[in-house]
């Protein structure tokens, strides 16, 4: 008898519960056939968020949160600590990796319009990982205490301020101090390294059983589960669809290779980005007398924080802007109601859908930029010196704010007054075979 078959009789024996949820998710689980690459990116979540869980245990090992010891014990985790600036640097372009893969992974469901109906609370539960996320690397910026963890704590806490009446108090409730120091180290650590990472992998587990209660989407976005049954696993099966193990978990390995090789690369040889992933202000340690040149966030968020700086302040507080940037991640929590498309995927969209899709993804693009200030050497390169830089940022900025709310607006306007001019959709999906 082979050993491997023995081992896993003995387990069924004892839990024969396991095997039939080992199969609904894995060997009878059927994709539809036809995925591309943008598919890679969920897989490539995963590997992330399992690598920031590693990384994170064995940089815990070593790390002090406390407003004393934190900077030093980074210092010391990357000189002294055998391999630990390997492991920090896994972690800290992890964490910008982490939000490249997610910004892809929404982007696909853009493209195909996975939001849409059955997969709503699929889409609900994956923007409820993405606000957690950006909870979670928030918080992980602030634990080197360097020079911008402090200042970037500071002023995104502060926005908390802009709420009339309780705002004050709850940015000192928040950070536990009239400004951010040990108190606030010790609970941004506790959420950072225990509270945080346990809702995400919970929510992980939902958004996943979620998709497979309704089945994936594909780049046609036809309906594989509805449709024709019977394939050469299973009559009673859908007949696009391929057992998700073995062809899948092949081909995101796949995936995986390309994406280990780009990491790697960055890891070893560019590990801080040119300031992107990790920024020079934070190799100076966290000092609230000096205020670095410029403070912002880094660059996954630039594109919100863009919009609050965009946003004209009232009443002296930046509140819109506060309101406008909550409202931005907020419009697309409710996309699946505000796109009311009879067609799902961009192949059979409106010319209306596409070039609206392509504004938007320029205007965030913009905004990121805007967000990070390199607008400022960016645009008087394209305009020449002469130009009044802060009215042509502010400008820009405006214009791109309008492009991402106009997206909104656009989208229900074209989906709920009937303007698209849809494709026909095939029957069944199509591949290259
Ligand atoms: C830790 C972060 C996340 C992980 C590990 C993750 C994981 C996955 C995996 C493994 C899949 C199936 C494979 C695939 O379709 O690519 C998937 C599908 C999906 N995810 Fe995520 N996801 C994450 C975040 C998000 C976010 C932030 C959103 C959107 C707001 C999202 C929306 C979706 C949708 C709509 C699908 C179904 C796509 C389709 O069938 O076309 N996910 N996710």
């Amino acid at each position: 008898m082979k050993a491997g078959s023995s081992i896993g009789e003995w387990v069924n024996e004892r839990a024969p519960g396991l095997m039939p949820v080992y199969r609904k998710h894995m060997t009878e689980y059927y994709a539809p056939k036809n995925f591309n690459i943008w598919y890679y990116f969920g897989s490539l979540a995963l590997l992330v968020l399992v690598n920031q869980i590693v990384t994170g245990i064995f940089l815990t090992m070593n790390y002090d949160p406390s407003a004393s010891g934190a900077f030093d014990s980074v210092q010391y985790i990357m000189r002294d600590v055998e391999w630990g600036w390997l492991i920090r640097y896994m972690h800290s372009t992890g964490a910008s990796l982490f939000f490249v893969v997610v910004y892809l992974h929404m982007f696909r469901g853009l493209l195909y319009g996975s939001y849409q109906k059955p997969r709503e609370l699929v889409w609900l539960l994956g923007m409820t990982i993405f606000l957690v996320l950006m909870a979670e690397a928030f918080m992980g910026y602030v634990l080197p205490w360097g020079n911008m963890s402090f200042w970037g704590a500071k002023v995104i806490v502060s926005l908390f301020g802009t709420i009339p009446v309780i705002g004050k108090d709850l940015v000192e409730w928040i950070m536990g101090d009239y400004l951010p120091a040990d108190a606030t180290l010790n609970r941004f650590f506790a959420l950072h390294v225990i509270a945080l990472p346990l809702v995400l992998l919970l929510l992980v587990v939902l958004h996943l059983a979620a998709l497979h209660e309704v089945g994936s989407n594909n780049p046609d976005g036809v309906d594989v589960k509805h449709g024709p049954k019977g394939n050469r696993w299973d009559p009673t099966k859908p007949a696009d669809g391929i057992p998700f193990h073995p062809y899948y978990t092949v081909k995101d390995l796949v995936g995986v290779g390309l994406f280990l090789a780009i990491a790697a690369f960055i890891i070893f040889f560019q590990p801080t980005f040119g300031g992107w992933f990790l920024e020079h202000d934070n190799s100076i340690p966290a000092n609230n007398l000096v205020t670095p040149l410029q403070i912002k966030p880094v660059w996954y968020f630039t594109a919100f924080y863009a919009i609050v700086r965009m946003i004209p302040s009232a009443f002296g507080t930046a509140v819109w802007g506060v309101l406008g940037m909550f409202g931005a991640i907020l419009l697309l929590f409710l996309l699946p109601w505000i796109d009311a498309g009879k067609v799902k995927s961009i192949r059979y969209r409106g010319t209306g859908y596409k070039l609206a899709l392509t504004l938007f993804v320029l205007a965030f693009f913009g905004l990121v930029l805007i967000g990070t200030d390199s607008t400022e050497e960016l645009i008087p390169m394209l305009f020449g010196p002469s130009v009044d830089v802060t009215s042509v940022e502010n400008i820009f900025g405006r214009i791109m704010v309008l492009i991402y709310f106009g997206y909104f607006v656009f989208l229900w306007l074209y989906t709920h007054l009937g303007w698209e001019k849809t494709k026909p959709v095939p029957e069944r999906v199509t591949t290259h075979d």
